[in-house]
């Protein structure tokens, strides 16, 4: 079959190098795609939003199946826009609904949604501009540090985590006057929770079946020991230690499945992702949040675990029969380690020469921000590429991703080297 995945990140290339592995793919095309992904597919010169465009491309080409990377063209309604469409109707879509990715398009809809079925959470409410009055009480209720977070999808910066109470107030009432524009003309005020977080990937066949897939930890700001800014993601780890079987267990049985008989109960399709960011508070896990995509980037750890093919289990996935399909996980560790461009996550240079992958050995180099030129290959992006390595243990495999990360040159570069350095 022919597999269009959208998206341009390290995260697609992560599932464009699991999916171009499947025998049952004759060609895979990557719309935009990178530097990277065109070692393991065709790019597409289309926005992964631009539903006409795509459609044209699926209908010329034959192609039977379209992955969805990001979370964009899913709250615009990708799915949708093929379901309602004559000519598109019988290909299949890997991810939610419009309304079902509303899981992570709106954190009121996300926080009301696990109320409903019994989700652990932390305690929370909403306000808008008519309610500030009873959002600054509700402030006084709770104990510092105060977590506020814009309803809508902020670009990653909608949450702020403020330590004294005058200032969440003067914050809530800049969020609710347009701080992120449309995005915080709802604010989730919550309590704050203490603990290690976790990030753990369900695929979903919106029919009851689910897979869960290997459990990773991610590292989101820039600096080494946890400081500084927070980043799109400077590493990931998986396994994590402290997601045991006992811990997992929990997840199951709290959370995987009234998120999943939850949806059904709703009649909310979902055929795809679902991305669970828990935190572990003393050993019981909690819904930070839920994105409906994987996550980058820990999909350039996952991606190694998962044995099975992948495109076996998005066939069970669109035909709604996930549960009769097995989930093989390689029982090795896996890490990724990010190249970022000096200066990320604020302004950077881009167009640097990258030197270097040829020395690359025992590691697998997913592009983020990458672009081939002239045939050069050029950074593009603040995140530039992640070093993914196997080893028996996570310190081994981290030891061969540090190995290549000094391998590969571009002006500037940087990475953390103490990418899971902080789990036993
Ligand atoms: P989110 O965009 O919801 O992932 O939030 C961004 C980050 O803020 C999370 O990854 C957490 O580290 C932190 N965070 C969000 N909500 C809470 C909370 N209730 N308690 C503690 N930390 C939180
Ligand atoms: N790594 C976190 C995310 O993808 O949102």
């Amino acid at each position: 079959m022919n597999v269009l995945l959208l998206g341009s990140g390290g995260r697609e290339h992560a599932l464009a190098w699991k999916i171009a592995q499947s025998k049952k793919v004759e060609k895979l095309f990557i719309a935009p795609g990178n530097g990277g992904t065109l070692t393991v597919g065709e790019n597409v010169n289309i926005a992964a939003t631009d539903f006409p465009a795509i459609k044209q491309f699926v209908l010329n080409n034959g192609v039977n199946m379209v992955v969805v990377g990001p979370e964009d063209p899913l709250v615009k309604g990708v799915y949708d826009f093929f379901a309602g469409d004559p000519e598109l109707k019988q290909i299949p879509v890997i991810g939610p609904s419009k309304e079902g990715a509303q899981l992570e398009g709106s954190k009121d809809f996300a926080k009301a949604f696990m109320m409903r079925h019994n989700i652990p959470t932390a305690r929370y409410k909403s306000f808008t501009s008519q309610t500030l009055e009873e959002g600054c009480k509700f402030l006084e209720e709770l104990e510092a540090p105060y977590v506020l977070k814009a309803d809508g999808l902020a670009a990653g910066k909608g949450v702020l985590i403020i330590p004294d109470l005058a200032e969440a107030k003067q914050e809530l009432r800049n969020m609710l006057d347009g701080k992120f524009g449309e995005a915080s003309s709802t604010v989730v005020i919550e309590e704050f929770l203490s603990g290690i977080e976790c990030s753990v990937f369900v695929l979903s066949d919106g029919n009851g079946g689910y897979k869960i897939l290997p459990v990773a930890k991610d590292y989101k700001r820039i600096g080494e020991g946890d400081t500084g800014l927070n980043t799109g993601g400077m590493g990931a780890v998986s396994p994590v230690p402290f997601a045991d079987k006992v811990f997992m267990e929990k997840v199951e049985k709290r959370i995987v499945i009234p998120t999943i008989e939850g949806l059904k109960k709703e009649n909310i399709t979902y055929k795809g992702f679902i991305f669970l960011g828990l935190i572990n508070v003393k050993n019981e896990p909690m819904v930070i949040e839920y994105n409906v995509r994987m996550g980058d980037p820990e999909t350039e750890a996952v991606m190694l675990r998962i044995k099975s093919d992948l495109v076996d289990l998005f066939e069970g996935v669109a035909a709604g029969n996930l549960a009769s399909k097995t989930l093989e996980e390689d029982e090795r560790a896996a890490v990724t380690v990010m190249l970022v461009s000096g200066g990320y996550p604020e302004a950077y240079e881009k167009g640097k020469v990258i030197t270097g992958l040829d020395a690359v050995e025992d590691s697998i180099v997913f592009h983020a921000g990458t672009t081939m030129k002239d045939g050069q290959l050029l950074t593009s992006g603040g995140r530039v590429m992640s070093i993914s390595s196997y080893g028996k243990t996570k310190e081994d495999a981290l030891a061969i991703s540090f190995k290549n990360a000094q391998k590969i040159a571009f002006d500037k570069k940087y990475f953390r080297s103490d990418i899971g350095k902080d789990l036993k």
